[in-house]
């Protein structure tokens, strides 16, 4: 074939599309779910797939649902004319392939006028594609005759055990029946409605992706960018392969911005994706940005006194509340943090000392008690020595503590990589203590579903890196101060988070071990408690 002008072709195809939106009126369209992707997505969609196939493999094609063949254009785009093997394509509708048929002539393709729904598969591995692309009709189920939902349905049901819900619109069917046009490890993208991702008809769509396949990556549009300028429907593109996935494969969730471009992404196990039936949540949940909200428009709603105003719509996140730091990374606990008895053996003053809480593990109690001086009160008292003087200084001044220093540098603490990158090597980070803890790493067991637990330290005791401490914001801190109460009610909403949204906000690592960083347990969403807080304010400011 001679050298093909692919950017004329589009054009050319183009305006065929718009000639063959006019020859119908909507609700023909509506019947046929007739809405064709526009150039840039396609464009976009092809690309991806390029950057997902092994550079020169030679593909064989398939849409499903040809239309005036958007995918085709954009695959003569990306790809080189001598690495598409072969080019399938479906369309139900005589008066495309009429029309199409024109458009592509001296193009290998096999354009077959039928009901893909009712075309018989490949029989062979090297007739099945190993590039699928698709925009599905969307044919909402009330479209779908009760004859045709019981034909699609045991067509699936034999195809790949899976009884789709009668409420499925056909791109379910489309999904679940092109299991069979698919060679192995065949790529699939498909721009679907994202209402499958949360609505209980689309359980099983969600079960043939966790069981027949591997997903790639879900990308879901944001709401309001309509990716059809004829139909209200929110878009998702599903990737994924036609192989079995492994136990600790993860599926990248994206969205917003465009597929190449997405504004927020994140990585979930599969594990948690099988116990978990709104997986719109994994869009929601995570923002790679920091909250678009300031501190300003957090606090204007909860103290001032227009409570009215506070915005049931916007999302708000914990570190809108809080500011979330690691505690004190010593260098060397074992020679900074001293029991009472240590103590005591070293003759070490106070004042060089600062009261902190031992590891998680030894913490049995998740509310921290104090005396009236501020001690917490556990079963053993530990101190972390604190002291920024210099070692001349304290040389002249304080020979037990000089003596201690002497022992830690025989031991070659003073050596240690945070002890050598700071003066002096013994001098602490500033921690202050904080009215809330969490421990951001752990394993979920029988005893304990999260493996994070919040801490409420009613102490003067800092806590070392193995807690995230949680300051208040000072709004926050302004509100506290005049209602203390308020921090045992943030407390218990902190621990009543579901596990899921704290683990899925989180990394999880191959043993079973959660994490949670300072910035990831900050993009919590506290929609509910900021809304909570208000709530009680305003009652308080009502009562007088
Ligand atoms: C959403 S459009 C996508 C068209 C094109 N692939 C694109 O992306 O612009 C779906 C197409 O599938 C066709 N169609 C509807 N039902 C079909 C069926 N059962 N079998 C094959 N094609 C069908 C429609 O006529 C329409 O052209």
């Amino acid at each position: 074939m001679d050298v093909i002008d692919v950017e004329e072709l589009e054009r050319k195809r183009l305006n065929l599309q718009e000639q063959l939106n006019k020859l119908k009126t909507h609700e023909e369209r509506n019947r046929l779910g007739q809405y064709a992707t526009p150039t840039g997505l396609a464009t976009d969609m092809l690309q991806y797939a390029k950057s997902l196939l092994p550079s020169g493999a030679p593909i064989r094609f398939l849409d499903p649902a040809f239309g005036s063949g958007a995918f085709f254009s954009a695959l003569l785009r990306a790809f080189p004319l001598e690495c598409i093997n072969r080019v399938t394509g479906y369309e139900i509708d005589e008066v495309y392939i009429k029309q199409v048929i024109g458009l592509w002539q001296g193009f290998d393709l096999k354009l077959n006028h039928a009901d893909f729904t009712r075309a018989s598969p490949p029989e062979s591995e090297h007739e099945r594609a190993t590039l699928l692309i698709c925009n599905p009709p969307y044919v909402r189920h009330h479209y779908l005759s009760k004859e045709d939902k019981s034909r699609l349905q045991a067509r699936v049901t034999r195809l790949v055990n899976i009884k789709l819900s009668g409420l499925s619109g056909l791109y379910g069917y489309f999904l679940c029946l092109a299991h069979q046009w698919m060679a192995d490890n065949c790529l699939a993208g498909w721009l679907i409605p994202g209402e499958f991702l949360d609505v209980n008809y689309g359980q099983q769509i969600r079960e043939y992706l966790l069981s027949h396949v591997t997903v790639l990556r879900i990308h879901r549009f944001d709401a309001k960018d309509l990716q059809f300028s004829d139909a209200l429907i929110s878009s998702a593109i599903v990737w994924f392969r036609k192989t079995l996935p492994s136990a600790q494969h993860e599926v990248e969730f994206t969205g917003g911005g465009t597929l190449l471009a997405p504004l927020v992404s994140r990585f979930v196990p599969l594990r948690s994706l099988k116990s978990n039936c709104k997986w719109s949540t994994y869009f929601r949940n995570y923002t790679k940005q920091r909250s678009l909200v300031s501190i300003d428009e957090v606090k204007s709603p909860i103290l001032s006194n227009e409570y009215h105003s506070i915005s049931t719509s916007r999302e708000y996140i914990l570190s809108d509340l809080f500011e979330i730091k690691r505690g004190v990374a010593t260098g060397a606990n074992k020679f900074f943090i001293l029991t009472d008895e240590q103590v005591q053996a070293y003759g070490i003053a106070q004042k060089f000392l600062k009261p902190v809480l031992p590891g998680p593990r030894s913490l049995s109690v998740d509310e921290i008690k104090a005396d009236a001086k501020g001690m917490p009160l556990l079963e053993k008292k530990y101190f972390l020595l604190s002291c920024n003087l210099t070692e001349e200084f304290i040389k002249k001044d304080d020979t037990s503590l000089w003596r201690y220093l002497q022992i830690g540098k025989e031991c070659g603490v003073h050596n240690r990589y945070l002890c050598r990158h700071r003066t002096p090597w013994y001098g602490q980070e500033h921690r202050p203590p904080a009215p809330l803890l969490c421990t951001y790493m752990g394993r979920q067991s029988r005893e304990r579903r999260s493996p994070f637990r919040f801490i409420l330290n009613q102490s003067c005791a800092t806590a070392t890196n193995v807690y995230l401490l949680l300051y208040p914001r000072p709004w926050l801190q302004e509100m506290l101060h005049s209602r203390p109460e308020l921090i045992r009610m943030i407390w218990r909403y902190l621990n009543a988070i579901p596990v899921p949204m704290l683990v899925d906000g989180g990394r999880t690592y191959g043993d079973g071990l959660h994490k949670l960083e300072p910035g990831e347990l900050g993009r919590i969403s506290v929609s509910s408690l900021v809304r909570e807080l208000s709530v009680t304010c305003r009652r308080a400011w009502v009562a007088g």
